[in-house]
């Protein structure tokens, strides 16, 4: 795959192995057209062919169609069960942020957890490239969840990274972004402790600065703001699960930084407007920060969500609110420093 230039040819992938998920991120980042043949993918790459990133098919059609067909690899089978590195009871969980999606922002003990993993639970949203630098004979389990679709419920994920600790191994827990932003990492560390199970927690470069960031959008600007604040949009102003203060939110003064929130985006524009934010507000939507498919939005905070629809943007996004929104500093996503060689 790796000495082949893909840049704008079609390619086919006609199966699933343990490297799938990277390989495919790892095309579709080149600049290839990917399709795959598969009758139960991932959920990650489920949720990448919804996003426009990927077409799945159960039929491959004619090969002559592609540019180049790529077999699943025989040499690295998906291990039919994982097995023990150590005596029970010496088993370990390492929960490793990996930062936006660009496999160059994963940190290096982050990167250096998944090169000792037995086990890696993965989520749709981490840097799925990092995958490939897992041992060859460690196992991938994804656990992704897709919002309002299929998901695996925090139960079964805490089972899961119970199951392979208890049995002596290094589970590696990876997910996007910071782990404990908005990740549900502090109900896995509660749970894993509370089982006895040694746990390391290793931060990540959350999407709530990083996307801003990339798109040229400082979260503080000397003169502009004096702070941040990060929330979440996964449930609407008004709602009775929403435990958010809006007359506040409004009235803060700094940088109102929206996660989860493009569902529920008209509806919160329109509460910060009500509560008497100024129209002209300067704003943005950034999606899928740090992949080749980013882009951004940039807007008032009346005109926003307009603008987002005309766009069709869709999740995952970060909405940045207030004056940083208007800054334009260079913001060119990091050259990708890919884990794959
Ligand atoms: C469940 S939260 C997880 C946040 C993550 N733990 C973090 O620190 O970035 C998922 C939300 O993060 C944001 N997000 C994560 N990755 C993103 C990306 N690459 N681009 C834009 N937004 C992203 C979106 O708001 C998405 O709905």
């Amino acid at each position: 795959v790796v000495d082949i230039d893909v840049t704008g040819r079609s390619v086919l992938l006609t199966g699933v192995d343990r490297t799938t998920e990277a390989v495919v991120r790892r095309l579709v980042r080149e600049g290839a057209t990917v399709t795959l043949v598969a009758a139960h993918p991932p959920t990650a790459l489920v949720d990448m062919a919804a996003r426009g990133q990927l077409t799945l098919v159960v039929e491959p059609g004619p090969y002559q169609a592609y540019d180049l067909v790529i077999g699943p690899r025989a040499d690295v089978p998906a291990p039919a069960a994982p097995q023990a590195r150590g005596p029970e009871g010496t088993g370990r969980v390492t929960l490793v942020g990996g930062g936006p999606g660009d496999p160059g922002l994963i940190t290096v003990a982050g990167l250096e957890a998944i090169r000792t993993a037995d086990v890696v639970v993965t989520d749709r949203l981490a840097p799925l490239e990092c995958l490939a630098e897992a041992p060859p004979g460690a196992t991938i389990i994804d656990v992704a969840k897709i919002p309002r679709g299929e998901h695996t419920s925090q139960e079964r994920i805490n089972a899961v990274l119970l199951e392979h600790a208890r049995a002596g191994r290094h589970v590696v827990r990876f997910k996007g972004g910071d782990s404990y932003v908005f990740g549900r990492g502090g109900e896995e560390v509660v749970a894993l402790t509370a089982a006895g199970i040694a746990v390391t927690v290793i931060p990540g470069v959350t999407s709530s600065i990083a996307a801003p960031e990339l798109a040229g959008i400082p979260v503080t600007h000397r003169g502009v703001s004096q702070g941040f604040t990060v929330v979440s949009g996964h449930v609407p102003p008004g709602d009775p699960r929403s435990t958010l203060d809006w007359t506040s939110l409004a009235r803060t003064r700094t940088t109102l930084v929206v996660l989860m929130g493009v569902h529920t985006l008209a509806r919160i524009c329109a509460e910060l407007l009500a509560r008497g934010m100024d129209p002209a507000t300067p704003a943005a939507t950034i999606a899928d920060a740090g992949l080749p498919s980013q882009r951004a939005v940039r807007s008032t905070l009346s005109g926003l969500p307009d603008r987002v629809a005309e766009a069709g943007i869709g999740a995952p996004a970060v909405t940045v609110i207030g004056g940083v929104a208007a800054e334009t500093l260079p913001g060119t996503p990091p050259a990708s420093t890919s884990a794959q060689d």
